[in-house]
């Protein structure tokens, strides 16, 4: 039987060789309760933003059920994580170099669901991230629809959730569902709400506004605004192309809002500390660099 259990895996280096000291990496799930909101897309440039920004990022498709990174990013995976699972290759012989530089851990669509993996299996895929030696200072971390075990996992193992919704009522009410589990179960504290496909920026803040209303009430939880993306024809002619729209049309109003978008991330205190539980690159909270990348 293959074993799936990355900690065992074998303690050969990576390719890439890490510059010493590193410093803490700076981790982002996306994720949305309800499918099809717009969670790959936001991952996708989101991370391009960044890359454009100068930031070594890192970005991982963690949806074995419907993966579609790569295909948005037009690249072709030798290996995926359904590959890593299976006990074929380990994590290190998934990275793909995407456009700009940008590092892509690709998932595998229709072999397996995340569903079916063991919960020491997330866990085990968050902790043989720190053994990559990839020299980054972001990752993203793009997720399944839904509230399964995977989900919940690489969410409270990030540093920040952004939580996208649209102006539909399931949207709205799985967000909630999403926080409110992520909030009671998992002691997530803080979630960054984004709006996806909005007619304008009045309706990205009454979004907001809805889902901040019954959380206050119901859960110890802060949420906030990190704003709209529009409802955008470009965006949609992008990942025809298989490229973000980032790249394929910089100054459209989605790429735009993108960037903005990418640059309050980039403000996000950065964690001082471990939280206490299962985390992304946790060794490099415990030891800090002598000097942090802005
Ligand atoms: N801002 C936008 N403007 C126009 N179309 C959009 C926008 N965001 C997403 N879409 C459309 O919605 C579709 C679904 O988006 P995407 O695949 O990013 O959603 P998802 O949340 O990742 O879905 P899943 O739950 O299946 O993983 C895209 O193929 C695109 O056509
Ligand atoms: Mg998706």
């Amino acid at each position: 039987m293959p074993s799936p259990d990355f900690q065992s895996a074998s303690p050969t280096p990576a390719q890439p060789v890490a510059a010493a000291p590193v410093a803490p990496v700076r981790v982002i799930a996306v994720a949305s309760g309800k499918g099809g909101v717009g969670k790959t897309s936001v991952s996708v440039n989101l991370a391009m933003a960044m890359v454009n920004a100068g930031q070594r990022t890192l970005l991982l498709d963690t949806d074995l059920g419907l993966a579609n990174v790569d295909v948005m990013l037009g690249l072709s995976p030798r290996f995926t994580l359904a590959d890593v699972f299976a006990g074929r290759c380990e994590l290190r012989d998934t990275l793909l170099e995407g456009p700009g530089g940008l590092w892509v851990v690709p998932a595998a669509s229709g072999k397996r669901h995340m569903t079916e993996l063991l919960p020491q299996q997330h866990v085990g895929l968050v902790h043989a991230f720190s053994q990559l030696d990839l020299p980054i200072d972001t990752m993203v971390v793009d997720n399944a629809a839904g509230i399964a075990d995977g989900v919940l996992t690489f969410c409270q193992a990030a540093q920040d959730v952004i939580v996208v919704v649209c102006d539909e009522p399931a949207s709205v009410t799985d967000a909630y569902a999403l926080i409110k589990v992520l909030n009671r179960d998992r002691g997530v504290s803080r979630v960054q709400v984004l709006a996806n496909q909005v007619q304008n920026a009045a309706e990205g803040r009454q979004l907001f506004g809805k889902l901040e209303r019954v959380a206050s009430r119901f859960l110890d939880v802060t949420l906030n605004y990190l704003g709209a993306i529009p409802r955008d024809e470009w965006l949609r002619r992008a990942i025809q192309r298989q490229e973000s729209v980032i790249e394929a049309f910089p100054s459209s109003p989605s790429a735009i809002a993108f960037r903005d978008i990418a640059r309050r991330a980039g403000q996000w205190q950065s964690p001082l500390g471990p939280s206490g539980h299962v985390e992304f690159y946790m060794e490099r909270l415990i030891t800090p660099a002598r000097s942090a990348v802005a």
